[in-house]
């Protein structure tokens, strides 16, 4: 990056891109272009990448152009591209763990990063522990062992929504030679930059924000250290993994105007978190940004933004949820977050997998608040609320 473009606002930085000058007459998006097989013209030529990609697998231009947009967007120098936000979870940990290595991580990960943890990196001879979500930077530190070499961090965990000190944490994990990746779906690259407070691996789903339209399925993978991005992408060369151009195309698309989706989202989360907080039915809202969240002077220090991701405790039992999710009209049920469009789900049966149960009034609810106007999204809730 130039001096310049060190300047420049986030928004800018990751739209200017498109539009940089000396590449002759061209469209503003680069073509889609599928490939197996790439042409040379000189047998000298056929087997270097000065004339461009050798291979469909090394990616072609929109997967390089949103490559170099995912490095500035974490404030990394190596950005890599994966097929599923999973995968940006499982390579960094397949890359970076030898046999005999302890993996430490909150109860709250993610369930299918938790399902890795437990089940393909056991067969490896790697162990998994799970600390109580709820725990501080310094109880996790206290708890490393000498095995201990990667922390998985997630914060805001899934589900529950604990937030835990990560500068502090980070700093910690440095002190004591334990290797740290940061699960940044939450925080985007917009609201947090791991990177920037110390992290070694940042990664995200661009499932989520970065798509923005429930049309893709990707995880970016960034680093700022040389041999750490060495080992990353030699796991990703070596397992195959590949990006399709179209789903490249779509996520570089999409982060064009993620900044404008994601702040609007989220003013409208805080509106709806700050409406359920009212209500009789709901015993508790878990969303950092409210003030009234125990994690709210954490989220205000570490946090420049927030997600549109709201949980909430439900008075009832799963039939007074149902009864809630079956009575909107506005909210889709369905699994993920980040696109356009608001969400719920019902997901205590998911808590099951924890060794830590935490306490519970009711059901645990997740909304997802999409870009509709936030006024019907409250009145559709208030409706469905009655019903419950
Ligand atoms: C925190 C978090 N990380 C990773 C993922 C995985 O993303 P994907 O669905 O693209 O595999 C998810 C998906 O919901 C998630 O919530």
């Amino acid at each position: 990056m130039s001096e310049l473009s060190d300047k420049l606002g986030l928004s800018t930085r990751l739209i200017s891109p498109a539009t940089e000058r000396g590449r002759g007459r061209r469209p503003v998006n680069p073509p889609i272009e599928r490939a197996s097989t790439m042409l040379s013209d000189d047998p000298a030529m056929m087997g270097s990448d000065r004339d461009g990609p050798i291979y469909g697998l090394d990616g072609g231009t929109a997967a390089r152009q949103l490559r170099t947009v995912l490095a500035d967007l974490e404030g990394a120098t190596h950005a890599f591209i994966v097929p599923s936000g999973l995968a940006s979870v499982t390579v960094p940990l397949l890359a970076l763990l030898q046999p005999g290595d302890e993996v430490l991580c909150t109860d709250a990960v993610y369930g299918p990063s938790r399902r890795f943890l437990t089940r393909t990196l056991a067969r490896l001879g790697i162990t998994a522990r799970f600390h109580p979500a709820a725990w501080t930077a310094e109880e996790i530190a206290a708890s490393f062992s000498a095995r201990t070499r990667l922390l998985l961090v997630e914060t805001p965990a899934s589900l529950t929504f604990e937030l835990v000190d990560l500068e502090r944490l980070l700093g910690l994990c440095r002190d004591k030679g334990v290797l740290s990746v940061v699960d940044n779906t939450w925080g985007a690259g917009i609201a947090l930059k791991p990177l920037a407070v110390g992290a070694d691996v940042s990664v995200q789903a661009l499932t989520k924000y970065v798509g923005g339209h429930s049309d893709l399925l990707m995880g970016s993978i960034a680093t700022r250290d040389p041999e750490l991005s060495r080992l990353i992408f030699e796991a990703i060369e070596d397992h195959g993994w590949h990006v399709s151009p179209d789903d490249a195309w779509l996520a570089l698309r999409g982060i064009r105007t993620m900044p404008l989706r994601y702040a609007t989202q989220a003013r409208s989360a805080l509106k709806v978190a700050q409406w359920l907080e009212q209500q009789p039915q709901v015993a508790r809202v878990m969303y950092a940004p409210l003030p009234s969240s125990p994690y709210h002077d954490l989220w205000q220090r570490q946090y420049d933004g927030a997600a549109s991701l709201i949980g909430f405790v439900l008075r009832g039992d799963r039939a007074a949820a149902h009864r809630l999710m079956k009575a909107l009209s506005l909210f889709g049920m369905g699994y993920s977050w980040g696109g356009y469009e608001s969400l719920i789900t019902n997901d205590t049966s998911q808590l099951a997998w924890r060794e830590h149960q935490p306490p519970l009034e009711g059901e645990i609810m997740r909304l997802h608040i999409g870009l509709e106007d936030v006024d019907d999204l409250i009145a559709d809730l208030g409706r469905g609320l009655h019903a419950v």
